[in-house]
């Protein structure tokens, strides 16, 4: 079975082509970051009149690296939601009527979903059930995942999402947009240490996250450093902020799968692309018993193979979407 998948919930018009279950003919993915930087951060009206521009040559392109035209195409998956409507309309609207025009059965996939089964599409396979932590610009929470089709949310932000306070910091520092790639890169070169900045725990028993105080702390610091005309060194508020982060991300994903018995972590989300998250995690699991599944890096950020995988696993449910479907901003698994 090959199927047609499409992503377009935030800023990235992404299509692939995958061999039911999980073999990636083609995955392109278009970026929107060259729009959006100057403004430290997605304007959502450009993002959508972007993708209107780039879905149709995203397709095409995603067909002709799998070499294939749309008469082999089985199944069409598209992410429904959550994202930013205005974009996700784009892609969902252009998968159904693609189905409608050729008769196609579509299904509409959560984009958490994609994120939540990303893993499957490396080898090895995480067997379920297993914690997943997905991280990303839009979403920090914790999952249970029972199988293809079973998520029960742990723990979620009570503000903003990990990625969203990489792209703020990186805001506040001058540093452009996405923050997490240039943050992660200066970090490298400072110290850790250098700046205790807080960590929100939220009570011993908490599986929530909060990284708004973080943000505000970094915004005190700059602007107290400025003040004082005082040496300002990026790369040490970079390494020290990234550092809290990390720091409760790991140690919450651990005390999730202590919680529910697994012995299996996975990590998904634009995030996950860190490799100080990637170190520290692949230590704290090691030393834990636990065995940690990550995907690389092209498939923890927004593509379409996801969609695609997902999509499968909705199609052998029987979940297909209707002409009028609607797309949706928030995700019941959220
Ligand atoms: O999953 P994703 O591509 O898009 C959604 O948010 O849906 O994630 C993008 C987010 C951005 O906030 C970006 O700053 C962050 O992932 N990110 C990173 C890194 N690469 C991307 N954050 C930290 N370190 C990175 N290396």
């Amino acid at each position: 079975m090959l199927i047609l998948a499409i992503e377009s919930s935030c800023d990235d018009t992404a299509a692939a082509v995958l061999e039911a279950e999980n073999r990636i003919r083609s995955s392109v993915v278009s970026s929107q970051n060259e729009i959006h930087t100057r403004f430290g951060g997605i304007v959502p009206e450009l993002a959508s009149r972007r993708h209107i521009e780039m879905i149709r040559p995203v397709v095409d392109e995603a067909l002709e690296q799998a070499r294939v035209g749309l008469d082999g195409i089985d199944l069409i998956a598209a992410t429904q939601g959550p994202g930013l409507v205005g974009s996700l309309l784009v892609g969902f609207t252009f998968a159904k009527a693609l189905a409608l025009a050729r008769g196609l059965p579509c299904v509409g996939v959560d984009h958490m979903a994609g994120h939540l089964l990303s893993c499957l599409l490396e080898n090895p396979q995480p067997a379920f059930p297993y914690t997943a932590l997905i991280v990303s610009g839009g979403n920090t929470s914790l999952f249970a995942v029972d199988d293809p089709l079973t998520f029960t949310r742990l723990g979620r932000t009570r503000d903003d999402a990990a990625g969203e306070a990489f792209d703020k910091v990186a805001k506040l520092l001058g540093l452009g947009y996405p923050g997490g790639p240039v943050i992660s890169r200066l970090a490298a070169e400072g110290d850790p240490a250098a700046i205790t900045f807080p960590r929100a725990w939220l009570g011993t028993d908490s599986l929530d996250f909060s990284f708004s105080g973080l943000k505000t702390s970094v915004a005190a610091q700059v602007d107290n450093q400025r003040r004082q005309d005082s040496p300002l060194s990026v790369p040490d508020i970079c390494a020290s902020f990234q550092e809290a982060v990390v720091d409760v991300l790991a140690d919450k994903t651990l005390a999730a799968a202590e919680r529910m018995g697994h012995q299996r972590v996975v990590l998904g989300g634009g995030v996950a692309a860190n490799p100080r998250l990637r170190s520290v995690l692949a230590e704290r699991c090691a030393r834990s018993g636990l065995t940690l599944f990550m995907p690389s890096p092209a498939l923890c950020t927004d593509n379409a193979a996801m969609i695609g995988l997902a999509g499968y696993y909705r199609f052998l449910g029987g979940h297909l979407v209707e002409a009028d479907a609607d797309a949706y901003s928030r995700s019941p698994l959220n």
